[in-house]
């Protein structure tokens, strides 16, 4: 580093955790906020800018977290922040449903050059919320193919709305008391290599997941009433799992042969996360059917279905959402987009954010696998891109919730902001504007609170 270069920025705590005014307002939302909300650890962000998150006592950290994969941007991007107030101005809404607006059908068009291939035409669905995305997918399947069963994956998250729970197989407490939820969903095993399912090898585990589905197919699930199949091409909130790279090519062969739609949620690993604008593109594949939310507007509420418009058949006026694709979460998408792409650039982040998730995340993956190395607890670190998630294990390889909770608190306390997943997993999310520099300050800590736990 040359004397000019400024110094990297570092976590700055100025109080204990929660300070004074975070706590009081801790005080205040126990006492008025749904008892359902969790809180995995004692921060009140008050402002952000970049990768930085201030709490309400001025404690800065670093956020390997971004708000759970979505704000891809960083924070209060001055792009994205531009775009909002100049939208904001014009109309806040004015209801997609019955008006057609250019910033919503030139946003539908950047989504489609990233899915369409030639002589493959697509549409979009716009709502505010992956869930929202999810249920219009079940509901187009069901509509599309006249079929209703629906089945999904042990481990994966849809949301939290009556048919998205009941697609989600993370855990139980999504579930408990609610029910009845969907009627006709099934769940099969994840092919997950580090706990590789139903007796296979990390190598197998893709066939061995078909070959179970073909088997409800032949006594239990008849093929000819299966409207879908729903997966995360990479599992998020189940641990952040990559799949073998035969699984979702197989998959597609499988719903090609039974005239399934096969789903991609692809609303936490899509939009960059992984260094492709979705993570089904590491693979030879191509599905009928995508949702996207999260990582789309750096933070603003709009999500959409993208379908095949052979797909896409559902009649006028049997679908909507008031606010879905609203116009200022929209311009906040484009902006998004603009940087993702390239269009617009961010300092220090090469060509395009794809990229920088691609390089950042690489560097990342490089130096876990050294810690791993040195600390045998951490069973297992895997991912692609800025989607990296580090298991926690105990001397027996079973997985260790207990040492992983620790783990993320103690990162807490020293200023980097991180998010649990999975049984035993830490999952890394941040900004896709990390740089390598901000990425080695989150490093650092790591190793230090794994030494700690040593
Ligand atoms: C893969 C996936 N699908 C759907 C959802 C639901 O999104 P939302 O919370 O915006 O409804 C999530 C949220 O974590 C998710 O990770």
């Amino acid at each position: 580093m040359t004397a000019t270069q400024p110094k990297p920025r570092q976590p700055e705590l100025k109080t204990s955790l929660p300070g004074p005014k975070s706590a009081a307002i801790i005080e205040r939302d126990k006492q008025h906020l749904s008892t359902s909300y969790m809180r995995p650890y004692p921060f009140v962000p008050d402002h952000g800018e970049g990768v930085w998150l201030t709490d309400a006592d001025g404690n800065t950290m670093l956020d390997f977290f971004a708000g759970i994969a979505v704000t891809t941007t960083g924070h209060a991007h001055p792009h994205v922040v531009k775009a909002v107030q100049d939208a904001v101005g014009k109309f806040t809404h004015v209801c997609l449903t019955d008006y057609p607006q250019e910033i919503t059908t030139s946003l539908a068009e950047r989504m489609l050059k990233h899915v369409e291939k030639p002589g493959e035409k697509w549409r979009v669905f716009f709502g505010n919320s992956g869930a929202e995305a999810v249920e219009a997918a079940v509901k187009l399947a069901r509509n599309h193919t006249g079929r209703s069963h629906v089945i999904s994956t042990m481990g994966s998250f849809h949301g939290r709305t009556y048919g998205a729970i009941t697609l989600t197989g993370s855990k139980t407490k999504y579930k408990r008391g609610f029910g009845p939820l969907l009627p006709a969903v099934s769940h099969v095993p994840y092919p997950n290599p580090f706990r590789p399912p139903l007796g296979s090898t990390p190598e197998t585990c893709g066939q061995a997941v078909i070959d179970h589905i073909e088997n409800l197919f032949v006594g239990v699930i008849p093929a000819d009433e299966v409207a879908a199949i729903i997966v995360e091409p990479m599992q998020g909130e189940g641990g952040y799992i990559v799949p073998p790279a035969d699984f979702l090519p197989k998959l597609r062969q499988l719903c090609d042969k039974h005239g399934i739609m096969l789903i991609f949620d692809e609303v936490q690993a899509g939009m960059g996360r992984t260094g492709k604008m979705f993570s089904f593109q590491h693979f030879d594949v191509q599905p009928d059917m995508i949702t996207v939310a999260k990582g789309i507007a750096s933070g603003l509420p709009i999500s959409c279905l993208l379908a095949k418009e052979s797909v896409m058949t559902w009649p006028v006026g049997s679908h909507g959402s008031t606010f879905g694709g609203n116009p200022v979460a929209a311009a906040a998408a484009h902006a998004t987009l603009d940087l993702l792409e390239g269009q617009v650039k961010h300092d220090g982040c090469g060509d395009s954010l794809f990229d920088n998730a691609a390089a950042v995340g690489e560097y990342i993956m490089g130096e876990l696998k050294k810690m791993q190395a040195d600390y045998p607890f951490l069973g297992d670190v895997r991912g692609r891109g800025l989607f990296i998630g580090m298991e926690f294990v105990k001397p027996d390889g079973s997985p260790d919730g207990g040492l992983r909770d620790r783990a993320s608190y103690r990162m807490f306390e020293k200023g980097l902001l991180n998010l649990d997943c999975g049984e035993a997993v830490i999952r890394i999310s941040p900004p896709l504007i990390l740089t390598r520099e901000e990425a080695a300050t989150g490093l650092k800590i790591m190793r230090e609170v794994l030494e700690e736990l040593r």
